[in-house]
């Protein structure tokens, strides 16, 4: 009756993989519990989450083929288009359809953008791929992109290639604070990706000891144009997400990333903590935190046990 948090069904974002050219589901060790989708799979995946009450989804790709530019990001054909169309004609409105909007599950050599002379990503001239991608994914029917590239300027230069195309109702859900964390390492074993040299995103995703940096490139895309602005990973950010609440009064998302969710799942597995209950708490920490929005690979689980609790009322 006292308690000041609650986690709803409706808080939650689902990650989905679809990949290209598989017949079968393919499960990732590192992620148990998550697959890489077919089509027909993903189709039957997203409808079984609209029946719990999960309002959405965000949709990474697999590509068969990768290049220097990852080409299959702004493919009209391409795994994520492909699959943005199916669902939208499945569901309608019933499904917010969120899709991550970078190249970096596209390229061969896994940077989330063009890889200058000098080995590092060049910003300016990525930004004209995300905007060709981001056409691209609203054109197939995304309701939301969600550009997790970290590059500067890239709202603005999103937003801009949208309203341009006709599609200025298309929701940016920008990866504001995006730390260059260790903890996606599950995700990239999810999507194919491997670093080229042993190479890492600190020269565009945040250093872990800054808090204030994190604060200044939110409000970067607040004043670019996002209408809803994200944290990640969560967790162990969980003072960026409160500092981020205080001072916004747009929507606010968390990512609990992969690793987070691999941690709880692994120690749960050896049964050293009591997965259900840790699976809980860290969503209510997020929420506590101020999280609006919670992206969890939890959320069919969480979804199915909010059910089972309402259906025994
Ligand atoms: C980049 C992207 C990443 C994640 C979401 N979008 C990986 C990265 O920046 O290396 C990670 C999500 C997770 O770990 O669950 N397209």
């Amino acid at each position: 009756m006292v308690a000041e948090t609650h986690v709803r069904v409706d808080d939650l974002i689902a990650p989905l993989f679809v990949r290209e050219g598989i017949s079968e589901p393919q499960p990732i060790e590192s992620l148990p519990g998550v697959v890489q989708h077919t089509q027909d799979s993903l189709r039957a995946e997203v409808a079984a989450l609209r029946d719990l009450g999960v309002p959405s989804v965000i949709l990474f790709g697999v590509p068969e083929t990768k290049d220097a530019e990852g080409s299959e990001a702004w493919n009209p054909e391409g795994v994520v288009q492909v699959a943005l169309r199916n669902l939208k004609a499945d569901m309608g409105d019933d499904m917010v359809l969120i899709s991550d909007l970078c190249v970096d599950e596209y390229t061969d050599h896994g940077h989330c953008g063009i890889v200058g002379a000098d080995g590092d990503v060049d910003n300016d001239a990525t930004l004209e791929l995300y905007m060709d991608a981001a056409v691209a994914q609203a054109e197939a029917g995304s309701d939301v992109v969600a550009p997790s590239g970290m590059m500067d300027g890239q709202v603005f230069a999103i937003r801009e290639a949208l309203d341009e195309a006709e599609h200025s109702n298309t929701i940016i859900l920008a990866y504001a604070a995006k730390y260059a964390s260790a903890l996606y390492g599950p995700f990239r074993d999810a999507v194919d990706v491997h670093i080229a040299d042993g190479g890492d995103r600190k020269t565009y995703q945040q250093d872990p000891a800054n808090a204030r940096e994190a604060l200044e490139e939110i409000r970067f895309d607040v004043g670019e144009g996002a209408d809803i602005v994200m944290v990640k990973p969560a967790g162990a950010y969980l003072d960026i997400i409160a500092h981020a609440r205080a001072e916004l009064d747009i929507p606010l998302a968390a990512y609990q990333v992969s690793g987070e969710y691999a941690m709880i799942k692994a120690a749960g597995e050896k049964g050293w903590i009591d997965e259900r209950a840790v699976m809980h708490e860290s969503l209510l920490a997020i929420k506590r935190a101020g999280a609006d929005l919670i992206l969890t690979y939890f959320a069919k689980e969480v979804a199915t046990e909010l059910a089972a609790k309402e259906l025994s009322r």
